[in-house]
């Protein structure tokens, strides 16, 4: 029987911080007595280490929290190109297909409470294409009915970024359940305090927490700045959204 419950972290854009909320989420969850687990279903630009194809945020994941399982558990398609998944998998001969992730999913929420699931880039983001259609990031997260966690920025172009995916998200009846600053300064400036409170105004989602920036974003620099980031996380908040958007779901069947 399927239990765990799960959401889907995206970003505005890759590099944005994915896998460092990730990695910083199931480690807090993980501390809080949650049986939480992250899962990657694709990931491209893999790297070869002992003849082995290493997908990078698995292995994040994997050094800042101890976890049950092997790469291939967490991740189900890792592809050696470093480029957008669909192109990834027309270059290495695979087929990307929605059933096999959505099994890997049920597996690992039968096992846990909690299931963290990492897109690739964004949301607008192509898993596969052949000449009649493009299967999109989204379609998946509609397949799979998965509400999301939007990771942004506090910087310069975060506005236009954050307002622009949550809408999107929006548009597809993707229920968001907030925002997570990323690279948050402990004394932001003027224009950075301005961004969280019009990001907040505009796409109307509340910020279940802000990172830190960490001067090296190591997995060991991670699990020292836990109890720090325990304080500007609000997990409750974060449980609560999850709780509603699938009684969102359920509605909408
Ligand atoms: N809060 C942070 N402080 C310092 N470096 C960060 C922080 N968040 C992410 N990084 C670094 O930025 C890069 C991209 O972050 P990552 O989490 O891999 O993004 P994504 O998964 O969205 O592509 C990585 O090198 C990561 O270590
Ligand atoms: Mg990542």
């Amino acid at each position: 029987m399927k239990t765990g419950k799960t959401f889907f972290i995206t970003g505005t854009d890759t590099g944005i911080g994915k896998t460092m909320a990730t990695g910083c989420l199931t480690a807090l969850l993980l501390a809080q007595g949650y049986r939480a687990v992250p899962y990657k279903p694709v990931q491209s630009g893999g790297i070869w280490e002992d003849a082995k194809l290493i997908a990078e945020d698995v292995a994040f994941y994997r050094a800042v929290s101890s976890l049950a399982y092997e790469q291939d558990q967490l991740c189900t398609y890792c592809m050696e190109p470093a480029v957008s998944p669909h192109l990834a998998a027309q270059q290495t001969g695979t087929s990307i297909d929605p059933a096999r992730i959505s099994e890997q999913l049920d597996m690992l929420r039968e096992e846990n409470e909690l299931v963290l699931v990492e897109g690739a880039g964004g949301l607008a983001v192509p898993l596969s294409s052949d000449d009649m259609s493009v299967y999109m990031t989204i379609d998946l997260l509609k397949e799979l009915r998965l509400p999301l966690l939007l990771v942004t920025h506090p910087g310069l172009g975060t506005i236009n970024h954050t307002v622009l995916t949550a809408a999107y998200a929006q548009l597809h009846g993707i229920p968001v359940l907030g925002l997570l600053i990323n690279r948050f300064p402990g004394e932001p400036n003027e224009m950075e305090q301005d961004n969280f409170s019009m990001l907040v105004r505009l796409t109307g989602l509340p910020v279940v927490g802000t990172l830190p920036i960490l001067a090296e974003p190591t997995a060991h620099a991670v699990r020292a700045a836990l109890p720090a980031i325990e304080k500007t996380v609000n997990v409750n908040l974060l449980l609560q959204r999850l709780e509603e958007a699938q009684n969102t779901w359920i509605h909408t069947t």
